[in-house]
């Protein structure tokens, strides 16, 4: 192989990370991205840096192949990773079919240019939120599959195609189901964006830091856990990329499809969370009790074992790190 990639949703907070670090390790990458969810500002930053191994191509995956099919013509590629998809849980309830226009029909359509252009081996973002309310944590997973929202329902959708075309022999496919990603990487350049007024918890943790918002609003205290607020599984982005990098070695002998849990394997509340950061940073986050957010589950975290035994991979950064550098990327400091 010759150190190729095609990634979808390069301009995004996870792709745009993904993409730098693999320009960074001599990657050779081919882009693509509608700025649908993003803006031009990191492609730019990403081609200024990388200007010989990085092309970039502006499509709507929904709706055209055919710039990235041209910009494709001739090369062999290791893998593609696709990233790209409308991932805001809320829209999606009020907005099904934005969900499934966007993300289903970008996943069929780039699934059928591969397939013409021969590309086998495809890594793909999917979530834990595939997973649903499950009662049974840490999830493994074997765990059962269950929709909570569209969007969700995109991302299970999305897994059985690829199920279908791999037992059909089209593909191989790893499906990697992120848990919650945060922090920044090393150089800083790409983050959340706080001032779009994100649904995640640590851009709206920032938004207080940052006197945008003046208090954050913990959605329920009456859960069933530790401290009565929801448990996640906060996992850095730095460790989120390099499990890809695991994954593209992988799919290289993988013959099907496997789908793989990127998670710490630890739980944090949200109490937790806000603590860890006002320590870290030296900044009181104000905030108050609201009432539970409709679709929230209580617990959500992972059991990593598979990714570990078959991957070779474990998260190495700390809660603390993601505090430290979900805030230092914001502030550039
Ligand atoms: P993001 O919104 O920052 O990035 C996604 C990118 O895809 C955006 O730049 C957007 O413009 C692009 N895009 C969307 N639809 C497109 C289309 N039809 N054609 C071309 N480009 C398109 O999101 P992210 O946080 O980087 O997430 C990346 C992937 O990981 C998504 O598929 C998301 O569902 C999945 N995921 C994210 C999280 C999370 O908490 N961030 C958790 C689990 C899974
Ligand atoms: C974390 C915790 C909230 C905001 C979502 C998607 C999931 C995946 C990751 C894409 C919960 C609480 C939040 C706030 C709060 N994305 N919270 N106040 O809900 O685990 O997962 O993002 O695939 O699919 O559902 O992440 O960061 O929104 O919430 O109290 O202002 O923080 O209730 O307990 P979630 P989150």
């Amino acid at each position: 192989m010759n150190n190729t990639l095609i990634v979808t949703g390069c301009a995004g907070f996870i792709g745009g990370t993904f993409t730098f670090k693999a320009l960074s390790m001599g990657y050779k990458v081919i882009g693509v991205d509608s700025f649908i969810n993003s803006n031009p500002s990191t492609v730019n930053k990403i081609a200024q840096k990388f200007p010989e191994k990085f092309i970039f191509i502006e499509e709507d995956l929904a709706k055209s192949t055919n710039q990235l099919k041209q910009s494709i013509n001739g090369i062999d590629f290791d893998a593609v990773i696709h990233f790209a998809g409308l991932k805001a849980v809320g829209e999606s309830e009020h907005e099904p079919l934005k969900y499934w226009e966007n993300n289903l029909i970008s996943s069929t359509n780039l699934l059928s240019l591969m397939n013409a252009h021969k590309v086998k081996k495809f890594i793909f973002s999917s979530s834990a939120t595939v997973y649903g309310d499950s009662t049974v944590q840490p999830i493994l997973e074997s765990n059962n599959i269950q929709s909570t929202s569209a969007y969700g329902s995109t991302k299970i959708a999305i897994e059985q195609l690829l199920k279908d075309c791999a037992r059909a022999g089209l593909v191989d496919v790893i499906s990697l189901r992120y848990f919650n990603p945060v922090g920044a990487h090393q150089e800083m350049i790409i983050h959340e964006d706080p001032y779009d007024m994100p649904n995640n918890l640590m851009p709206r943790i920032i938004r207080v830091a940052l006197n945008l918002d003046k208090k954050l609003h913990i959605f329920g205290d009456d859960y069933d856990t530790r401290d009565g607020t929801g448990e996640r599984d906060y996992i850095h982005i730095d460790d989120l990329v390099e499990g890809h990098f695991k994954a593209i070695e992988y799919v290289k002998n993988l013959k099907g499809f496997e789908a793989f849990n990127l998670g710490t394997g630890q739980s944090v509340t949200v109490k937790e969370i806000i603590t860890c950061f006002e320590e870290v940073n030296g900044i009181p986050i104000s905030h108050e009790y609201a009432d539970r957010r409709s679709g929230d589950v209580a617990k959500c975290f992972a059991d990593p074992s598979k990714a570990s035994d078959l991957l070779g991979w474990s998260t190495r950064k700390s809660l603390e790190d993601m505090c430290l550098d979900s805030w230092r990327a914001v502030k550039k400091i």
